[in-house]
């Protein structure tokens, strides 16, 4: 498949994420239309005003929007941010029953006016509800997915590089399982720049001792809960997470991201929908064989597949 021309992102979900996602794609130049919807009358039409009247200084992408869900009819690619968010103290698995609820009774009617769209799910237990739409709609696994530890990935790619001294695009390090307390880094991957990272040395002469990647890794896990507990919720850093995905699907990029699809035979894994490096393009995300896993990482990607499942099984139908 090809770049999409005339490209259309719909995102449903006007609240901080939906509009943060849009607000990044429109600055990014990631669909050359961006489509919002939400039932929240007030809410979507001034979220759309306010990012319109911006538009004289992001280049050539548009945004319009409203209640009505044909707002989203063609869309290349859906993003959904709806649902109950995590209050401080909660689990993303905690929402598990509310959101799948919401989303079952959504995706029809996503379905039926863009049938041919990759769906994004950002709405969290986002590998839970990954599980639920791919099996409500029947669709091919690759064109249902999450946006998974992109984020987390973000963030320890943030923390490596403060402490390394290099731009973040040096470190290529990944996080990888749910997108949740059962997350983990892929440490025997890992470098930066050209260096196995228990190899580097940083600026100060230090190198990264074990325990100090371990800090590292639990400080991402915990990320969220510390922004939560000071804003309320999380949304420009997954707003910015979303809006790349969105560009490697609609210019075909091929990049390898963190995303997050159901797995079949991956490391062990099938039916749980987990996040692994994917190849992400205008067909969707499929993940990539050969990315070297030693045993404790198979081992934590089976537990991580058990947190999932047990969840999922929890809002089966
Ligand atoms: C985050 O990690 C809450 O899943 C959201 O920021």
């Amino acid at each position: 498949m090809t770049k999409i021309e005339n490209s259309t992102l719909g995102i449903v979900g006007a609240g901080s994420v939906g509009a943060s996602l849009a607000y990044a794609a429109l600055i990014r130049g990631s669909a050359r239309h961006v489509r919002l919807f939400d039932i929240n009358a007030p809410k979507v039409t001034s979220e759309v005003l306010d990012l319109a009247h911006g538009t004289q200084f992001t280049g050539s992408s548009d945004i319009t929007g409203g209640t009505d869900i044909d707002v989203l009819t063609g869309a290349n690619v859906v993003v959904i941010t709806a649902g109950a968010k995590q209050k401080p103290g909660q689990t993303r698995l905690d929402l598990a029953a509310t959101n799948a609820a919401m989303l079952r009774s959504l995706m029809p009617q996503l379905i039926e006016r863009a049938p041919d769209a990759i769906y994004v799910l950002v709405t969290n237990p986002c590998d839970v509800l990954t599980m639920v739409a791919q099996e409500a709609t029947g669709l091919p696994a690759q064109r249902v997915l999450s946006s998974g530890t992109v984020l987390d990935t973000s963030r320890l790619r943030w923390l490596l590089a403060k402490k390394a001294g290099v731009s973040t695009s040096s470190v290529h390090a990944l996080i990888v399982g749910e997108h949740g307390d059962s997350e983990f880094p892929l440490w025997g991957s890992a470098t930066i720049g050209q260096s196995p990272i228990l190899d580097w040395v940083n600026p100060d002469g230090s190198r990264f001792s074990p325990a100090e990647l371990d800090h590292i890794a639990t400080d991402v896990r915990d990320a969220a809960y510390q922004v939560i507990r000071g804003k309320g919720a999380t949304n420009y850093a997954i707003g910015l997470s979303g809006a790349r995905i969105v560009e490697a699907i609609l210019s075909d990029e091929g990049s390898i991201l963190p995303v997050s699809t159901v797995l079949t035979d991956y490391q062990g894994v099938s039916g749980a929908a987990l996040s692994v490096p994917c190849r992400v393009g205008s067909a969707g995300a499929i993940p990539v064989a050969g990315t070297p896993w030693g045993d404790e990482e198979r081992r934590r990607l089976l537990a991580s597949a058990e947190a999932v499942t047990d969840a999922y099984g929890k809002v089966a139908v």
